[in-house]
């Protein structure tokens, strides 16, 4: 972590607790708030259960978000949900592009540079996923992929410095419980920061990138403490407020 960017720590929900199971959790997330003061909190929810955890969340130093939304702001677009739509309900954050998007609903990096710029022009915050599957980290294309995936958005993000955060997730580490070693993580991490910083230096230095994929409260200090790693999002272990306190907790204490 770096002491000019305040750490970001989100929670992605993915598809559980999307009624009043959603709400308690949002209420036990509330509960860590005060605990970490120097940590920007984020929950990301299913979509029915935003409004309803947003409202708790209100005032009280946590985020939400939402998983996805669709680039358009109205219109003849069954099942879809917008940014103003999102804004409505309280969230302040989207995350765009998860691994999981691109592999199971055809999410492309041009659709993601897409969404990326809707939503910075929305003025919703978006947490842009990248990151490589098993078969590229072992062909040795990591960094070629990650760079493709970062490129794919880079002229939106740099329109607002600061503004959308990087999350680097390592497709082979998401929820099977192997994390990149702090070692593996910081190389990816710092080579994103040095694409940014060719781009416009104060990309760079604003923009917080931050680390997912089987990120739990024994493995997060290690993680966190990389010079380049300001925050994570975090999917299974963001499902009970103790473990996610406990992330979050590492995270303060490394401020
Ligand atoms: P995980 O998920 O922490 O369960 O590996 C991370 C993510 O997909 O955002």
């Amino acid at each position: 972590m770096h002491a000019s960017r305040k750490p970001l720590i989100a929670g992605n929900w993915k598809m559980h607790y999307g009624g009043p199971a959603g709400v308690e959790l949002a209420i036990a997330c509330v509960r860590i708030a005060p605990k970490v003061p120097k940590v920007e909190l984020v929950i990301a929810p299913p979509f029915t259960a935003l409004a309803a955890c947003a409202h708790e969340c209100e005032g009280k130093g946590v985020a939400v978000a939402a998983q996805n939304f669709y680039p358009k702001d109205q219109g003849a677009f069954t099942g879809e949900v917008s940014a103003p739509m999102l804004k409505d309900a309280g969230c302040t954050w989207v995350i765009v592009g998860h691994s999981e998007r691109r592999q199971y609903f055809g999410e492309t990096d041009a659709s993601v540079g897409e969404k990326t710029k809707v939503a910075i022009a929305s003025k919703l915050p978006p947490i842009v996923c990248v990151g490589e599957t098993l078969a590229e980290r072992e062909s040795g294309k990591t960094l070629e992929v990650v760079r493709r995936q970062v490129a794919a958005f880079l002229d939106f993000i740099a329109e607002a410095p600061g503004v959308a955060a990087i999350a680097y997730e390592p497709v082979w580490a998401i929820g099977t419980g192997k994390t990149a070693g702090p070692a593996e993580a910081e190389e990816v991490h710092a080579a994103i920061r040095a694409q940014l910083a060719d781009r416009l230096p104060e990309v760079a230095e604003k923009t917080r990138i931050l680390y997912g994929g089987s990120v739990k409260a024994d493995n997060a200090k290690g993680l966190l403490g990389c010079a380049n790693v300001d925050g994570a999002l975090i999917g299974g272990a963001s499902l009970d407020a103790a473990s996610f306190g406990a992330i979050a907790e590492a995270a303060q204490g490394l401020t």
